[in-house]
């Protein structure tokens, strides 16, 4: 029977470029999203961008733009590079909307008329020169356990320990620098632990087929030490501002509004944006899908890093507002490149337009995620070799090398190719396909990807090997060739059918080879029905991916914004957020603020060779290796002080990254190096050989 699904991806931040982290997680609901529509669901897949929150409004104000257009350039970016990547959201709408002002206070209301918020006085880190609360990540100093310096407000990366910013060893503003107070804010706070709601929480996470079984461990261990929670950020903050004259001038903290985003966004789509035949209007769309009791699923795909405002938060505001609670959440892992965290100073920071510009289709991308998503929270690993060797191995060898020599050898038959009567190929394709599109099937509705691609694979390998055993290239029109080529035809729609969840466009070109055979894929779907095959048109290839090509996924990746992008991600009281003052007071004359200083991109270089200028006695030119796929050409007036060029060869020196290049003696120098004193005592800055090219200096 046909279900009702309103599916969502976590709302990504409206700040920055989609990256192939998120990519994980939008692909792997993507692809449920289209299995369920082949199976014939009604399925409605909602995503917004999350416009709210300090980080935000501290990168808007250094950009220069209201934050309302900062946010909207990423939205719109951003919902151009998931539909690059076959992304099909129903809406990508955004949280800053008015819908989801409504519904926010909705929630809150709801809280507080079920008596769970009260009152709490916090003490928390505030910058007097920003005028604003300081949020865990952007306050640094020094670890009070291990006496790392530079950790952030939270957490120390060096020895893992969790603290309080307070307790950080000389903490300092990361915004300016300089040593923020203690000061002292009200703020809403919900209770959690109040018995009727503890009960919802506690029951829902119980619930069967919530959570998997991993998951759900790790959230009950949270509610054993079930903290309150607090909602409310002092301003300057960008979201929505608190109504309830308890908390006058208050904001309601980004984590409240973002989840409700959920529902606004899927109102609005309903309301505004569905075609003609799908509109409802606010109360309907309610009442069928938010409704307790409505025949309708909900079903939240997140990853492991947000999963305790989804699992513990959301079935709380959700039963206060009187909704329905979610009826399953997925929560996969993090991407790892060649087995590390993706990290900007490595390269291995890819955005999603990184990765476009390399030319490898986005499909393969999806398809090397799928074959490597089950259920459970494991990190994805994007090793650049295997990435090739599966896509190589499985695609272009196996499924799209056997379309084409089924291919081949049909279209050399007259007319329309039925299946002969009583003949034994020897191999039971219709069974094998039968098998695996079953397979994959009740492995696709349980997020059992790379179940489904095996069966997938192993379908095609059962082809591959049949046309190897009986040659019928050998004996083309004979009735045993004929059937196997039509066994073979069928299995490729089944083939079709079975992947095209994961490579929607390939898929859609091979069914339309195969004679416009449909994709959907009913309960009991066998592409046996008796009909005779005929390709209609040559079946879509797949290029071999090349080692270069991938290695210029990595050799490309620009940096990703700097700002502090996970801020306010945790729910301690002294992680209050607010938002960056534009109006900082100015530094004293000649005293710059640590950003002007940090707008200096310095960068270890590694000299590869150097050599006189021509008809210039003051200037050497370097060939420097900044950790970039070339060599930059840097022209320096160092000449006197290093009579031997070659002296400096091998040598690590300190290069201006982000200068913009100019002309000397006509050879364009692309940055500058540093060194003390004037020629001919002059040296050139160096760094210990331990330090790699291309590592940032500050
Ligand atoms: N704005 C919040 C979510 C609010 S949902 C009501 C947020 N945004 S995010 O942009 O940081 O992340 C969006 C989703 O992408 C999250 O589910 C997150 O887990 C996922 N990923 C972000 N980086 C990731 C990896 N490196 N690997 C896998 N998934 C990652 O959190
Ligand atoms: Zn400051």
């Amino acid at each position: 029977m046909s279900q009702r699904l309103l599916v969502t991806s976590a709302l990504p931040y409206a700040n920055g470029s989609i990256h192939l982290g998120h990519l994980v997680e939008y692909v792997q609901t993507d692809v449920y999203v289209r299995f369920r529509k082949a199976c014939g669901d009604d399925v409605t897949y909602v995503c917004a961008a999350d416009s709210h929150g300090t980080p935000i409004e501290v990168n808007a104000a250094k950009a220069g733009v209201t934050p309302k257009a900062f946010v909207e350039k990423y939205r719109a970016e951003q919902h151009e590079d998931f539909r690059r990547f076959g992304v099909d959201f129903s809406t990508y709408y955004t949280t800053d909307s008015e819908e989801n002002r409504r519904w926010a206070y909705r929630v809150y209301d709801a809280l507080k008329a079920k008596g769970l918020v009260y009152k709490k006085s916090v003490e928390q880190l505030y910058c007097e020169t920003d005028r604003r609360f300081l949020p865990d990540r952007f306050v640094k100093g020094t670890c009070p356990v291990c006496k790392t310096p530079d950790q952030y407000g939270d957490v120390c990366e060096s020895c893992g320990t969790t603290y309080d910013p307070r307790d950080l060893v000389e903490p300092y503003c990361a915004i300016c620098r300089s040593k923020p107070v203690i000061r002292t804010s009200d703020h809403a706070y919900v209770n959690l632990r109040k018995p009727e709601v503890f009960s919802v929480i506690e029951g829902w996470v119980n619930g069967e087929g919530h959570l998997v079984p991993s998951v759900r461990e790790q959230v009950k261990g949270w509610l054993a030490d079930l903290q309150d929670w607090c909602i409310t950020r002092d301003e300057p903050y960008f979201g929505f501002p608190v109504k309830d004259p308890d908390f006058a001038g208050k904001y309601l903290y980004v984590w409240v509004d973002a989840p409700i985003g959920y529902l606004s966004s899927a109102e609005h789509y309903f309301a505004a944006e569905a075609p003609e035949g799908r509109r409802l209007a606010p109360a309907e769309f309610e009442a069928r899908y938010l409704a307790p009791g409505a025949a309708s699923r909900m079903e939240h795909f997140i990853g492991k890093d947000i999963l305790r405002f989804h699992a513990v938060f959301w079935p709380a505001m959700l039963w206060a507002t009187g909704l329905k609670l979610p009826d399953r959440m997925p929560v996969h892992g993090h991407l790892t490149v060649n087995g590390e965290k993706m990290s900007k100073s490595r390269g291995t920071f890819i955005t999603g337009k990184t990765y476009l510009d390399s030319g490898l289709d986005p499909e393969l991308l999806r398809y090397f995620y799928a074959s490597n998503l089950s259920p459970g929270i494991y990190d994805v690993d994007l090793s650049l070799d295997e990435f090739r060797n599966r896509v190589n191995a499985d695609l272009v060898k196996r499924i799209a090398n056997l379309a084409s020599r089924v291919h081949a050898l049909v279209a050399k038959l007259p007319g329309e190719l039925s299946r002969p009567a009583g003949v034994d190929t020897g191999h039971d394709l219709q069974r094998a396909a039968e098998r695996a599109v079953q397979t994959a099937r009740d492995a696709y509705r349980e997020l059992e990807y790379r179940t489904a691609l095996r069966a997938v694979n192993d379908l095609a390998d059962a082809g591959n090997k049949a046309l190897q055993e009986r040659k019928p290239w050998e004996a083309p029109d004979s009735a045993p060739s004929r059937a196997l080529l039509y066994d073979l035809t069928k299995a490729l729609h089944a083939v079709a059918v079975a992947l095209a969840p994961v490579l929607p466009r390939f898929c859609g070109a091979l069914a339309a080879a195969l004679g416009d055979v449909p994709l959907a894929w009913p309960e009991g779907f066998t592409p046996f029905d008796g009909r005779p095959v005929r390709f209609a048109a040559k079946p879509p290839q797949i290029a071999p991916v090349d080692a270069k090509q991938v290695a210029r996924l990595i050799a490309a990746a620009p940096e990703a914004p700097k700002a502090p992008a996970k801020v306010a991600k945790a729910a301690s009281p002294s992680e209050t957020a607010t938002k960056v003052s534009a109006k900082a007071a100015p530094p004293p004359p000649g005293v710059i603020q640590y950003d002007d200083f940090a707008r200096v991109e310095l960068r270890v270089g590694l000299v590869k060779a150097a050599e006189k200028v021509e008809k210039a006695d003051k200037l050497l030119k370097l060939a420097v290796d900044v950790g970039e796929p070339e060599a930059r050409t840097i022209v320096a007036g160092i000449a006197q002080a290093y009579p031997d060029p070659q002296a400096l060869v091998g040598r690590r020196i300190v290069v201006v990254a982000n200068l913009a290049p100019r002309a000397l003696r006509g050879i364009t120098s692309q940055g500058m190096l540093l060194a003390a004193g004037e020629p001919p005592n002059l040296s050139v800055v160096t760094v210990a050989d331990s330090i790699a090219p291309g590592t940032r200096v500050k």
